[in-house]
């Protein structure tokens, strides 16, 4: 374990920093902020330097994997990194044939339906992801107090993407499968988890100092399915995790009807959209979870103004929380203005000095 992950460590500020504290439901200086996606279009410093580089081909770069992730933490002052690289990037590690599409998202070449299919999906190793390893090394060198927040896809929104062949808006093939051949569909979420189970591992183990599911599409789900279907693969996932002691944070979209699951699912943290006002979202949760949103990131797109009052909704909303990461409630849309971002950071952070 590494040493970032406790008070005697030689990395005690990272531990102290206000996004861990946050995490863990401790009174902090002011509200951490990240935001999902801070890495990426918005920036003209990325554009600059994934030029001419395919999206999976950079994530298997550690030094542009590096300055890429740090480019965020350099402009606006974000509390936390998020390391860059993809949901289905442990995918493609196991020899899954796929691709990022500019404007589409991950296409898969031969979607996975049936029980022959299943059986390409291998389990993954450190020694398949070697490039995040040493990204995550580089990172820690370079981040100082500032913590570093590993993640990956979860099973349903793997799943979706693997059985669909990429992007989906109604999901209709997965659903096809979880309702048709329950069977097979327990065992392919299952080996979703043990596959994520392993990619979270490889980077706590090299120093991601909280990490977080990415669960984006399974608001498509009613709660029954849920607990039915994905729980299961979920929960697998969080408590192979549970014993490094670092931040588990849950997040998805559309998931108003299921944010009681996602944090019954073994989550320390619950991730909110902007559909739920954050004390509802609370009462829906339940004690003992921190919470993390959920400004629309739509609302970037109008004045400063604007943009300030509905910033004091949110953190009206989160007064009461046991914990509160401010967040968007979905990733930063691509043709956002930087500014509005280090214009926010700023406000948050004063707005809730203390
Ligand atoms: O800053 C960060 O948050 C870290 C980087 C990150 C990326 N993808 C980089 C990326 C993270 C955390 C992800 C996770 C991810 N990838 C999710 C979960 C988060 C979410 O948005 O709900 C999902 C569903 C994916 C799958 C995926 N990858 C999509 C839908 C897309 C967008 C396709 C497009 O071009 O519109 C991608 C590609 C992708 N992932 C890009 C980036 C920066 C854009 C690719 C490019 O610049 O060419």
């Amino acid at each position: 374990m590494s040493a970032n992950h406790s008070p005697a460590g030689h990395q005690t500020t990272t531990y102290d920093s206000a996004f861990l504290k946050a995490c863990r439901r401790e009174p902090v200086p002011h509200t951490p902020v990240w935001f999902m996606r801070q890495a990426g279009r918005s920036l003209p410093e990325y554009m600059k330097v994934r030029e001419g580089i395919p999206m999976l081909e950079s994530c298997m770069r550690p030094e542009l994997v590096t300055e890429i992730t740090l480019q965020p933490v350099r402009r606006h002052k974000v509390d936390a990194a998020i390391f860059f690289s993809d949901i289905v990037v442990p995918l493609k590690a196991i020899g899954v044939d796929l691709d990022i599409k500019p404007g589409v998202g991950p296409v898969i070449a031969e979607p996975i339906r049936t029980r022959a299919d299943l059986a390409r999906l291998r389990d993954l190793t450190p020694d398949d992801v070697p490039y995040v390893t040493e990204a995550f090394g580089m990172l820690t060198g370079e981040l100082g107090a500032t913590p570093l927040i590993g993640f990956a896809g979860a099973p349903f929104t793997l799943a979706s993407y693997l059985v669909e062949g990429g992007p989906s808006r109604n999901h209709e093939n997965t659903k096809a499968l979880m309702y048709g051949d329950p069977q097979l569909w327990a065992d392919l979420l299952d080996r979703l988890a043990e596959i994520t189970s392993a990619f979270l591992k490889v980077q706590i183990e090299a120093g991601a100092s909280a990490v977080q599911l990415f669960d984006s599409w399974v608001g498509a789900l009613a709660p029954a399915d849920y607990r039915r279907s994905v729980m299961p693969a979920s929960a697998k996932v969080f408590e192979s995790v549970a014993a490094y002691g670092v931040p588990r944070i849950h997040f998805g979209v559309g998931t108003g009807e299921l944010l009681g699951l996602m944090g019954e699912a073994g989550a320390d943290v619950v991730g909110v959209d902007w559909r739920v006002p954050l004390d509802e979202a609370a009462r829906r949760v339940g004690p003992g979870k921190a919470l993390q949103g959920n400004l629309d990131p739509a609302v970037l797109f109008s004045s400063p103004e604007a943009v300030r009052e509905k910033t004091r909704e949110v953190l009206d909303a989160a007064a009461g929380l046991e914990g509160h990461i401010f967040n968007l409630g979905h990733g930063v849309l691509p043709t956002t203005d930087p500014d509005a971002l280090t214009r926010l950071v700023a406000d948050v952070h004063e707005a809730t000095a203390r």
